[in-house]
């Protein structure tokens, strides 16, 4: 019997990141591809024409489990029954602009955004955010829809998970499939910490650590960690736009992942909810290397922390509890 259609939410669908991924989700790459869905896409009204013509195209491509769109301006229409939210609408940095300014822009809308899901969301929605500063919306996302429970709202660090995979990949000349369990702890931004201490490469006779691999510690604890962390500053220096393929990409993954499972013996980077582990403050959403069954998350527990990563933990942390105050200062 044919599956009912899973309805998915794109905020800012008429941006960069929202055109590349809404054709991804249509063609299965997000459920799989025995799963039909319905998208709805928000936009603002400037980009009201823009979007329209995404569903134009959406419609032309004839996705075949693509079962109805909506192109919306109206936040109520766009979030009712939605079982998945990928939060990518938010206000661009502008030239001249503060980081307050641009704060104080996103957490507004995250703000009244958290209204909408929480009234008019379907029950269990799960939610992620990609719009920076992402860790921060997610949480002022959290804090203002209340009756959501805390788990299901998340943001998206699996870019940056990612790039530590490829970067690993590329250094030793293995198969990025090969390479697993990277962490990203901490916030979106370039106080994350990538940390490769528990990683490992599949080899003929089983999974060998990177850092034995490596044999660097040097370039481990320098190079790759800045370049994981500036990546998106590469990209945008290089493009002149920020990422887009390699985020709609990650977002697919993230909320597949979550959906349908993490494979047995790996994990990877969420950023959700602290519950205090690892020393991480509670009440911040810290991404953290997390399994999924069954459609929940759980943090990974009990792997060693040394005094270099216990730093690198303790110095994002303060970056998001900055973040947070800073958020809260802009809503009052
Ligand atoms: P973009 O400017 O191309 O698109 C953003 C879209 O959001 C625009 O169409 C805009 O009209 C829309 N928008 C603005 N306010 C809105 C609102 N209140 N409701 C709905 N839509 C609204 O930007 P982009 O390149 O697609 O990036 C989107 C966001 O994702 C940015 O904040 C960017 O910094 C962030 N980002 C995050 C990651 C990550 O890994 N977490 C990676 C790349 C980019
Ligand atoms: C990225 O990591 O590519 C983006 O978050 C960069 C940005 O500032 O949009």
């Amino acid at each position: 019997m044919a599956k009912e259609p899973v309805r998915i939410l794109v905020t800012g669908a008429a941006g960069q990141i929202g055109y590349a991924l809404v054709p991804m989700i249509a063609r299965g790459v997000v459920l799989g591809a025995d799963q039909p869905v319905i998208l709805h896409m928000l936009d603002i009204p400037p980009a009201a024409d823009a979007l329209n013509g995404v569903k134009m195209e959406l419609v032309d491509a004839a996705f075949p489990l693509l079962k109805g769109v909506i192109a919306t301006t109206d936040v109520v229409e766009a979030c009712t029954g939605v079982n998945i939210a990928i939060m990518v609408g938010g206000f661009p940095r502008k030239e001249g602009m503060e980081r307050k300014d641009v704060m104080s822009k996103n957490v507004s809308i995250y703000k009244s955004q958290a209204s909408a899901l929480e009234k008019h969301a379907a029950a269990n929605c799960k939610v992620v955010v990609v719009a920076n500063p992402a860790n921060t919306n997610a949480l002022i996302l959290k804090e203002f829809a209340p009756s959501i429970p805390e788990k299901n709202i998340t943001c998206l660090t699996r870019l940056d998970h990612n790039r530590a995979l490829g970067q690993i990949s590329e250094r030793l000349n293995v198969q990025v499939c090969d390479v697993k369990n990277v962490i990203i702890w901490g916030n979106h931004s370039s106080t994350q910490y990538p940390d490769v201490s528990h990683a490992t490469v599949k080899t003929p006779s089983g999974g060998k650590p990177v850092p034995v691999l490596v044999a660097d510690d040097a370039w481990l604890k320098g190079e790759f960690i800045s370049t994981v962390q500036q990546r998106g500053a590469a990209i945008i220096k290089a493009r002149k736009l920020s990422s887009a393929l390699s985020a709609a990409s990650s977002a697919c993954d993230h909320i597949r992942d979550w959906v349908l499972g993490t494979p047995e013996g790996t994990w990877v980077s969420m950023g959700v909810y602290s519950d205090g582990s690892y020393n991480v403050p509670a009440g911040l959403i810290y991404s953290f290397p997390v399994t999924c069954r069954n459609g929940e998350w759980k943090i990974v527990q009990g792997l060693s922390i040394d005094e270099f990563s216990r730093k690198k933990l303790d110095l994002t942390a303060e970056e998001l509890t900055e973040e947070k105050a800073l958020a809260y200062s802009c809503l009052s």
